[in-house]
């Protein structure tokens, strides 16, 4: 099975966690797809209701279209469980995040979740974490000295660009600058350094935030809590 079929096994099995009248927040990216998909099949043929909180434009759209009720973060009084993808996570449910640049979102529905569960295919399981680059969330105002202090703290900072050489931009209109540090030691005391940097809005650490992993592998969908 190629990559695509694990992701697709990945979130077909998250979908059998959502039940009737639950608040579920829907993260980003193309895992997610496949678990949206699913989520939707469920509502429609078992008559589900349950209400979806987006964490990107594209999830919302691609939910609404498939005719999952849809609200805004501020708009619920919690989330029951949110799932969502990720670009590394380890045997310590310690993960990264933003490969799709919606971090910052996805952290905000994530920590007003009372459950999070994370579709992988099994490629994304790592024992250190770094090999992806750690994204971060910067404001363009004074952005080149943002990116300096990446540069100087040893971080190897660069830009995300676009094909056309133009900078990546989030939802929110900021930059996306990404870490690439191969490496990363101390996940918490890195986190901790980075949203003390003023013009970081966020960072793609996702820590201490994890309860359920799906993995999609090739011997079957693999559930580790
Ligand atoms: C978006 C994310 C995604 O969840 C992450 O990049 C995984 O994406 P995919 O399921 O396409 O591999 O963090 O910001």
């Amino acid at each position: 099975m190629d990559q695509n079929e694990l992701k697709k096994m990945a979130g077909r099995k998250a979908a059998e966690f959502v039940h009737d009248d639950m608040i579920l927040g829907l993260g980003t990216g193309s895992t997610v797809r496949y678990m949206v998909e699913a989520v939707a099949e469920r509502v429609k043929n078992e008559s589900l209701h349950i209400t979806g909180v987006a964490t990107s434009r594209r999830t919302r759209d691609q939910a609404e279209k498939l005719g999952i009720h849809m609200k805004s973060v501020d708009e619920v009084p919690y989330i029951d469980v949110t799932i969502d993808g990720a670009d590394e996570i380890d045997k310590n449910f310690q993960g990264i995040k933003g490969g799709g640049a919606a971090h910052t979102m996805e952290k905000i529905v994530a920590t007003a979740s009372n459950q999070n569960i994370w579709i992988v295919d099994e490629s994304k399981i790592v024992d250190q974490l770094g090999r992806f680059p750690l994204p971060t969330e910067v404001i363009p105002y004074g952005s080149t000295k943002v990116f300096q202090r990446l540069a100087d703290e040893g971080l190897h900072p660069r830009f995300r660009l676009n094909e056309d050489g133009t900078r990546v931009t989030t939802h929110s209109k900021n930059y996306v600058i990404d870490l690439h540090m191969k490496q990363i030691q101390h996940p918490h005391l890195l986190q901790d350094w980075l949203i003390r940097q003023v013009g970081i809005v966020e960072q793609g650490l996702f820590l201490d935030l994890v309860n359920k992993v799906v993995v999609g592998t090739q011997d079957g969908p693999k559930v580790l809590d």
